[in-house]
């Protein structure tokens, strides 16, 4: 019996050297430890033993078996503290790549305008796209049988049909005229609704910037040098200057602005449909009826105003020649930008 015991000691030593992980010390105990292990089966082998030699051999087995589950804590202890200590990220693997987002070549362009001319003195303001006739048409000059008033050009809310969905961006001079006084420096970004056929040139939802100065003696002067300034900071330093007679209900004089195409120096290319000259800003004097719509007098004060579609600028800085590529939002077009 004292060499089974033997025998079993040295099993246990032998495995006890080998075990390295969790997997194999649950090995060891499931062979030794449990209830119907070896060290168990030895025990159950007393039975057999004469009475006088119990004691003895009950005390070596007594000690192989304390010497076993002292081992399997030991061991137990020392694993499970390495995998605490084993940090749970692999720092080996690659890191995920982070998709962060830009602004929009919309936006971009919109916060390129208003940079330049925040710089030249201008506040930024904001109005409603819901308007109503007042400001988007009345007070801004319009006749009564205008067509721009018509149902064909103007998204009119069919439960209210005062109301609007703008036009354009110049109701906000009025409401900007409504609530401050002259001298007024204001421009006014703003998406604006028309009821337009959707093609490669044009949307029912598109973006423009209002600019109104009001002041004592304005002059025609300084409406060209703000859009020649304005043009040169946007475009670039060697360009021409053409401000064309125009009209607008809402400015007297009128003009339109057209400025050496940046793209073939004025030679003549498809985006400037071979004329050497872009379009880019309507202009004008204030109407006096404008700024007596809001109780500012014509004798003291004159002003002039101005207003840019973004859209358009966007597609001459970018390139993009069909204006519904900036609604789509396919990322292969907008990562570019
Ligand atoms: N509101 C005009 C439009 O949508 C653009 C415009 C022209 C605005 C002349 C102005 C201006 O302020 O003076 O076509």
């Amino acid at each position: 019996m004292i060499e089974e015991i033997k025998k079993v000691e040295q099993e246990i030593k032998e495995h006890l050297e080998k075990i390295n992980s969790k997997e194999e010390l649950e090995k060891f105990h499931n062979l030794f430890l449990v209830k119907k292990g070896k060290i168990q089966q030895l025990f159950d082998r007393m039975r057999e033993l004469p009475r006088e030699e119990k004691p003895a051999v009950g005390k070596i087995l007594n000690e192989l078996k304390k010497l076993a589950e002292s081992r399997y804590r030991e061991i137990h202890e020392k694993i499970t503290a390495e995998i605490e200590s084993t940090p749970k990220v692999d720092l080996t693997l690659p890191g995920r790549v982070n998709f962060v987002g830009h602004h929009h070549p919309i936006y971009q362009t919109m916060r390129q305008m208003v940079n330049i001319f925040t710089e030249l003195g201008f506040k930024v303001a904001e109005g409603p796209e819901i308007e109503d006739e007042y400001h988007n048409f009345d007070a801004l000059n319009f006749p009564p049988d205008h067509p721009a008033r018509d149902m064909q050009d103007t998204f009119f809310i069919k439960s209210d049909k005062k109301l609007l969905l703008r036009t354009h961006t110049s109701p906000v001079q009025i409401r900007v005229m409504h609530s401050t006084t002259p001298p007024i420096r204001y421009i006014m970004p703003g998406r604006v609704y028309r009821n337009e056929a959707i093609s490669a040139r044009s949307l029912a939802e598109f973006h423009q910037i209002e600019g109104l100065y009001i002041n004592r003696r304005v002059t025609f002067a300084e409406l060209k040098g703000t859009m020649i300034e304005f043009s040169r900071r946007m475009f670039g330093e060697n360009l021409r200057f053409r401000f064309r007679p125009s009209f607008f209900p809402f400015t007297e004089p009128s003009a339109e602005l057209d400025i050496t195409c940046f793209l073939c120096g004025g030679k003549g290319c498809r985006v400037c449909k071979y004329t050497g000259w872009l379009e880019i800003a309507g202009c004008g004097m204030v109407h006096p009826n404008v700024l007596k719509a809001e109780n500012i007098d014509p004798e003291a004060y004159t002003g002039f105003a101005f207003g840019l579609g973004i859209e358009r600028v966007a597609m001459l800085l970018t390139g993009i020649d069909d204006i519904r590529m900036f609604y789509i939002n396919d990322l292969r077009v907008l990562q570019q930008f």
